[in-house]
C-alpha cells in the first residue's frame, strides 16, 4: 500500500530534515520502497548546473530508491527568506504543477514517500496561499515535529489547531529534543502529551553533531494513524 505523509514543524529549524530522514530509515527497514520529497526550498548553494539545498540532499541520501536531485527538489531558491518572498525577488512563480507532478512521479517509484515541508504550517508560497492550501489540495496525512524548547506549547497548540481546521488527519508526531536539555523538557512532554491526541511516534534525543544519516530506533512507525 502508498503511504504518503507531509512533515511539518512547529518552525524552522526544529528538526524536519532530520526526522524526516528518520522516518525514511525506519521505512527501509521495514522493507518499503521509500523517497524523500521537499516541492520547494530556499537558501540554496549554486552548484555548477543549478541550486541545490542541504535538505533535499539529506533526503536524497536517505531515499532507497534512485532519484535525481531535480525529483527530489524541483523548485528552489538561492535566497535564505520565506518562499514567497523568495518567489518576488528571483520573478520566479511557484508552480503547483511542478510540485503535484513532481510528488505523483515519486509515488509511481516509491510506496513510503515523506513530504519535507518549509518553514511552518502557514508559509506562504505567494500572497494569497501557503504551502498549507497545496497539501489540502494533495488530502496529505501529517506528522508534526515539535522543536523541544521554551514556546513549544504555544507553537505545537497553534499548528495543531491549524492542522485541525485544515481537515486533514494528524497521523502521528514527534518531539525532537532540539537543545541541550534543561531541567523543564519533562515539563514540555507531558503537557505536549496531555494536548496532542495523535501518537507520539518517538522522542528524538538531543544528539550534539548529530548527523542525520546514523540509523536508530528513535521512531516507532508501528504507531501511525
Ligand atoms: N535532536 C537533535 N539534536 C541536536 N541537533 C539537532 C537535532 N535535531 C536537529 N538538529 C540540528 O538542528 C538543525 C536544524 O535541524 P533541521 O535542519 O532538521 O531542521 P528543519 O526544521 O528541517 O529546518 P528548515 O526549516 O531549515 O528546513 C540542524 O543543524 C540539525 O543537525
Ligand atoms: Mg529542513
Amino acid at each position: 500500500m502508498n503511504k504518503c505523509f507531509f512533515l511539518t514543524g512547529t518552525d524552522t529549524n526544529v528538526g524536519k530534515t532530520v526526522t524526516s530522514c528518520l522516518l525514511l530509515q525506519a521505512a527501509s527497514k521495514l522493507g518499503y520502497k521509500t523517497a524523500g520529497y521537499k516541492p520547494i526550498s530556499s537558501g540554496n548553494e549554486q552548484s555548477t548546473v543549478s541550486l541545490k539545498n542541504l535538505d533535499a540532499k539529506l533526503l536524497k541520501i536517505n531515499s532507497n530508491i534512485k532519484l535525481n536531485y531535480y525529483d527530489i527538489n524541483p523548485i528552489s531558491f538561492m535566497q535564505k527568506t520565506s518562499p514567497h518572498i523568495a518567489s518576488q525577488l528571483s520573478e520566479k512563480i511557484i508552480d503547483w504543477q511542478i510540485m503535484s507532478s513532481g510528488l505523483n512521479k515519486l509515488k509511481q517509484l516509491a510506496n513510503w514517500i515523506i513530504v519535507e515541508g518549509i518553514g511552518g504550517w502557514y508559509t506562504p508560497i505567494c500572497n494569497k496561499q501557503t504551502l498549507a492550501d497545496w497539501v489540502i489540495q494533495q488530502q496529505l496525512p501529517v506528522i508534526l515535529v515539535v522543536g523541544i524548547k521554551l514556546g513549544c506549547i504555544n507553537h505545537a497548540i497553534l499548528t495543531l489547531e491549524a492542522i485541525e481546521k485544515s481537515g486533514l488527519l494528524l497521523s502521528g508526531w514527534i518531539a525532537n529534543e532540539i537543545i541541550s536539555p534543561d531541567q523543564y523538557k519533562k515539563y514540555y512532554l507531558q503537557i505536549l502529551q496531555q494536548k496532542i491526541s495523535a501518537p507520539l511516534l518517538g522522542i528524538i534525543p538531543y544528539l550534539p553533531n548529530c548527523k542525520s544519516y546514523i540509523i536508530n530506533n528513535f521512531i516507532d512507525l508501528n504507531k501511525l494513524l
